[in-house]
């Protein structure tokens, strides 16, 4: 029996989810088939270590789903056996902290992009351990907003460091992966592209491929790949060895096998023609997103998106972004504030961040954001209340049960 509490929260949360609208960017709804996954038999299973070398007796099925999970991620990312797969990290953060740890000594050099600029707090921030661990040197964007990779290329000549790391959370254009990599092999350091917000794009042949490029790719496996808390590490060989001790017995003991049987049926999904049909929908709901919040006065940074993701800089309306979001999670809108260009706390910025993914995978399209941009500009700037018009919206597109659509 389930404790009458534990349904309560649960029913409500399923509510709230249907009834709001998510444009959080590294939000996303998993099948129905990847979700029964997570509470599958191996739920219950312990296997530290990796398949054929496990330090518990009952493994041959988890050998078989870890080697399967890595199998389609190869396929997914059109990789040979020169990449090793590890599909053993906890989640994102810890998949970085491995991956650093393979490559580089505590207190030796990492590069990484700022936070306000939209780098991720493990891309070497100094309240995260990586840049607790690592001497963390940070660059960022230029005066248009975007990667200002000349400061990058200057940064890493100056300071030689182990690691370049390339990726980020809320940057809405093209990341030159063949760039950053040429930055890299330039001064002999290591380049970790972490595409954890553009996974499903790359998968989908939509954005530049960081694999020629980079020596170790990671990514979670739940923003626009669609999946499972979770996270992949890809290391060009010789590396696996050093990535695979890092992860275990580094810093995991026991893998989740339950949530690897759920990447394992994410990443069979991403192999689908249907998936690329999906990816390219989150492109274009992006798009029509930005083209209609700017014909309604919106000042995006770099003037809108190439991916899956927009910023509104709200200074030229006066608004900030703590303000922006809590009106528009009265009107069931839930989009979260994001530091931009200038910005000094990442606590009090002033831009908002929003993406597609989640409401594409509800089954909205063109028409869809453009009501949308509509409704965000009642609320935002005419102070007209539109939660119920946001509610009707959204139980038009369910998030529960999980859509069908794609
Ligand atoms: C680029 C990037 N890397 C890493 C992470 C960390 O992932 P997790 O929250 O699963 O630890 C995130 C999460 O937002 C991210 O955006």
């Amino acid at each position: 029996m389930q404790a009458t509490q534990i349904k309560k929260i649960v029913t409500a949360e399923k509510q709230r989810q249907n009834e709001t609208l998510s444009l959080i960017a590294s939000e996303n709804i998993p099948s129905d088939e990847t979700l029964a996954l997570l509470s599958s038999a191996f739920e219950t299973k312990y296997a530290e270590g990796y398949p054929g070398k496990r330090y518990y007796p009952g493994n041959k099925w988890s050998d078989e789903i870890e080697l399967l999970a890595q199998r389609y991620a190869r396929q997914v990312f059109n990789l040979d056996a020169s990449w090793a797969v590890n599909v053993q990290p906890h989640s994102g953060s810890p998949a970085n902290l491995a991956s650093y740890l393979a490559l580089a000594k505590p207190g030796e050099t990492i590069i990484g992009m700022e936070l306000s600029a939209g780098g991720h707090l493990t891309h070497g921030q100094a309240v995260s351990f990586t840049g607790k661990i690592f001497k963390s040197v940070l660059y960022g964007l230029d005066q248009s907003g975007r990667l200002d990779y000349e400061a990058l290329e200057k940064l890493a000549k100056k300071h030689r460091p182990k690691i370049i790391i390339s990726g980020t959370t809320s940057y809405p254009r093209v990341i030159d992966f063949a760039r950053i990599g040429k930055i890299a092999r330039a001064v002999q350091s290591y380049h970790v592209a972490d595409i954890s917000h553009l996974a499903g794009l790359v998968a989908a042949g939509i954005h530049p491929t960081p694999f020629p490029h980079a020596d170790v790719v990671t990514t979670t496996t739940h923003k626009t790949l669609g999946g499972p808390r979770g996270a992949i590490i890809f290391a060009r060989e010789p590396l696996g060895l050093a990535v695979n001790k890092a992860v275990f017995p580094g810093l995991q003991g026991g893998p989740h096998l339950n949530t690897i049987a759920g990447i394992a049926q994410t990443l069979f999904e991403a192999t689908r023609p249907k998936f690329k049909i999906y990816a390219k929908q989150v492109i274009k709901n992006a798009s029509t997103l930005a083209a209609s919040l700017r014909a309604k006065g919106f000042k995006l940074i770099t003037d809108g998106t190439d991916n899956h993701l927009m910023l509104i800089n709200l200074n030229p309306r006066e608004l900030t972004g703590e303000a922006a979001e809590k009106i528009l999670e009265k009107n069931n809108i839930i989009a979260n504030r994001n530091s931009i260009p200038g910005d000094t706390s990442p606590l009090h910025p002033s831009g908002l961040r929003l993406g597609t993914p989640s409401a594409t995978r509800r089954g909205m399209r063109e028409k869809e954001m453009i009501l949308l941009a509509e409704l965000i500009e009642q609320c935002l700037i005419k102070n007209k209340n539109v939660a119920a018009k946001v509610k009707i919206l959204c139980q038009k597109f369910p998030a529960w049960p999980s859509p069908k659509k794609f």
